[in-house]
């Protein structure tokens, strides 16, 4: 559980008070109660609000405003405040303004314009921190920590003097001497030797491309520094706090930090959905994103720290979530693992920049509108769910993911910048979505024993001990799938000497020769030449082939074109007592689904439930008992057949025996009897 003293689904959003007077707040505790609302995020940006100058704080409306939800039986999710550093800090003190690539220093008057690697930024936010956790250590209403908000959103990174300085200590400590930096670096290109550390300096904007491993070592450096901005503040919190849990909200696809890093010292992961609601969207993006959270800690459930109510502010246009839509996606992350849904924000501002985004109290001011409507009959269903509580995901297919090889493969000059880590990683993941395969995201060097398949697209970076858990995977019975470009470099981004696919040739049973880079108008073609289920034929492929030589490999299908015609194309070698799998190139997205369904059907690994498409099927589970959700994206009414048995819906509290049916965007929880 969460938070012992709120034993439900937590249900809120952020809570912007400051913004309004007190005749309104008392209003806002109203609006909740009716809405079900029982947690709200405060404080986020309110540091100006907190502390008028150096020597001044101003508690009082915050005290105030914690008493009242107290009394309305609403907990806080209390932030550090330190979003935002007020005008006064940042004019006051040099060092806190950020420096970018190009060596301009930008201006307060926005959010998160700190360096991370800021003296007085890091001073003054942790003299705030401590007095806010003095304060507000017994209060009633306090149930949980949110550090910061969204670390590394507008601020990645920072090229300042001091983090160029801090930089150098940074690579001191992990290298020891300047000889390793250069070995590492590979520093005998482009005259780029470094004698003494002081010639060393960020990957700032030059004449060409960077050095990328100069390049690499600076996100690594960059994640590190923000994280250690992190660590100070919850230091603080886990010491005056020892038992309110800490958390701090991460972002989808989000590259700059290293979240598995991160996540050892959050105590709970949350995050901030924002999927784009247009025709044509697919559930699996937002899933994939619940399934990386759910993966940080190995399967804990996570907190959906804020999504949408509607429309947001930041995209070119902003269309709004159709009726059932938010209630749809809100229950999608649940099935994913999520115990706590979200909003931003709470009462929709009147001036900013974000009046015109969403919220849960809409610019009527009341409960007048059919978002409010919406979030009120959510926030009432999710009273009678708190059995879902600590319930777990359980899958047998894993998906690799590693931020490094992320950062490797897209910074690396050539072969083709159109290629796309995530992109590659949601060809797969997208294909087992739509087989209804429940997937784990899992670290390189994650403990792989409880899966029968493992799928690591696009492993370009081979970390060292990666190649030993693979093989120990396999050898021991499992199936593995990779693609092309995977196994090339090290941890360094050093390529491996003696030729492709690196540390991955033995359980592979293959050789790459080459590689080649389609235009975005060119394609190949390839022939199935094996039984593979449904998957045979011929299928289109592009953005990139491999020229492959198999060893001990099996060839279980061919490129039809070009000067590799006949050469293969996707591979398979018994290695101990599994398989691994080789796919040479991009190929449309039907044949990945067939033949994943093949792979699947071979290892055993079969959806929950046999449904219409469009419709997902995710089941958690607890103490022996399962909650299978059952969501209906598609916009038509759908129709399935249970295996034998009565069950119960825990949305409608309906017996259901055995055929339901779902309208559109409608779910279900059900519970065998
Ligand atoms: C982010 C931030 C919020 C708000 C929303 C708007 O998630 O954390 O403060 O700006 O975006 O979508
Ligand atoms: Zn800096």
């Amino acid at each position: 559980m969460i938070s012992k003293k709120l034993p439900h689904i937590f249900y809120g959003g952020d809570y912007n008070p400051e913004q309004w007077s007190e005749e309104i707040w008392l209003d806002d505790m109203r609006l909740m109660q009716k809405a079900g609302v029982n947690l709200v995020s405060i404080g986020i940006f309110s540091w100006a609000s907190l502390q008028p100058n150096e020597d001044t704080y101003n508690f009082e409306w915050l005290d105030k405003l914690m008493d009242l939800l107290a009394q309305n039986g609403i907990y806080a999710d209390l932030a550090t405040a330190t979003a935002a550093q007020p005008a006064w800090l940042s004019q006051k003190y040099s060092d806190v303004l950020p420096v970018d690539i190009k060596g301009n220093r930008l201006s307060y008057g926005s959010r998160q314009s700190y360096c991370p690697n800021s003296i007085s930024y890091r001073r003054l936010g942790q003299k705030l921190v401590r007095m806010l956790a003095e304060r507000y250590k017994g209060h009633p209403a306090l149930a949980l920590w949110h550090v910061n908000n969204e670390y590394a959103c507008h601020t990645p990174s920072c090229y300042c003097d001091n983090c160029a300085a801090t930089f150098r200590k940074w690579l001191k400590k992990k290298y020891g001497s300047i000889e390793n930096v250069n070995k590492a670096w590979g520093t005998n290109f482009w005259s780029q030797h470094y004698y003494d550390w002081d010639e060393i300096l960020p990957p700032r904007a030059t004449t060409a491309q960077n050095n990328p491993g100069q390049v690499l070592d600076y996100r690594r450096f960059m994640s590190d520094s923000i994280l250690e901005l992190y660590m100070g503040e919850k230091e603080i919190l886990r010491e005056v706090t020892p038992d309110i849990p800490i958390t701090t909200n991460f972002m989808s696809d989000f590259k700059p930090l290293d979240y598995f890093k991160w996540a050892e010292n959050i105590d709970v992961i949350s995050w901030d959905s924002y999927p784009n609601p247009e025709p044509g969207y697919h559930p699996g993006w937002a899933a994939l994103n619940h399934d990386i959270m759910r993966g940080l800690k190995n399967g804990k459930p996570f907190i959906l720290m804020e999504q949408a109510p509607s429309q947001v502010n930041w995209r070119p246009v902003n269309t709004n979530k159709r009726p059932g839509v938010m209630r749809l996606w809100s229950y999608q992350a649940m099935a994913h693992g999520a115990d706590a849904i979200m909003f931003f924000q709470w009462r929709q501002s009147l001036k900013g920049a974000e009046k015109f985004h969403s919220a849960m109290v809409t610019h009527t001011g009341n409960e007048n509108s059919r978002v409010y409507r919406e979030v009120e009959k959510l926030g009432n269903e999710l009273k009678g769910l708190s059995e879902i509580l600590d319930s777990t995901v359980s899958a047998k297919t894993a998906i690799l993911f590693d931020y490094e090889n992320w950062w490797a493969v897209e910074y690396t000059p050539g072969p083709s910048e159109n290629l796309k880590y995530m992109e590659q990683i949601r060809n797969y993941y997208n294909a087992l979505f739509d087989l209804n395969i429940p997937v784990d995201i899992v670290p390189v060097n994650g403990d792989l024993s409880k899966y029968s398949l493992v799928i690591a697209p696009l492993m370009h970076m081979v970390k060292p001990g990666v190649k030993e858990n693979i093989e120990s995977f396999v050898s021991k019975g499992g199936t593995f799938i990779t693609t092309f470009f995977s196994g090339i470099v090290d941890e360094n981004d050093g390529v491996f000497p003696g030729g492709y696919p690196g540390p991955l040739k033995d359980v592979l049973g293959i050789k790459v020769e080459e590689f080649d880079a389609l235009e975005p108008h060119m394609n190949n073609k390839f022939k199935v030449t094996q039984y593979l289920g449904k998957a045979s034929g011929e299928y289109n492929c592009n953005l990139w082939c491999d020229v492959v030589h198999t060893d001990t490999a099996r060839i279980l299908a061919v490129f039809t074109e070009d000067y590799y015609a006949g050469y293969p194309c996707i591979t398979e070698n018994s290695f101990g007592k599994g398989k691994a799998y080789y796919i040479a190139t991009q190929p449309e997205q039907d044949f990945i689904k067939e033949f994943l369904k093949y792979i699947c059907r071979i290892d055993n690994i079969v959806p929950p439930l046999d449904v219409p498409e469009g419709v997902e099927v995710m089941p958690r589970v607890k103490d022996g008992k399962e909650y299978l959700f059952i969501l209906n994206h598609n916009n038509s009414e759908i129709n399935i057949i249970l295996p034998p048995g009565e069950y119960i819906d825990l949305v409608s509290n309906k017996i259901i025996n055995n055929t339901l049916k779902l309208p559109p965007k409608e779910v279900m929880i059900l519970n065998q009897k």
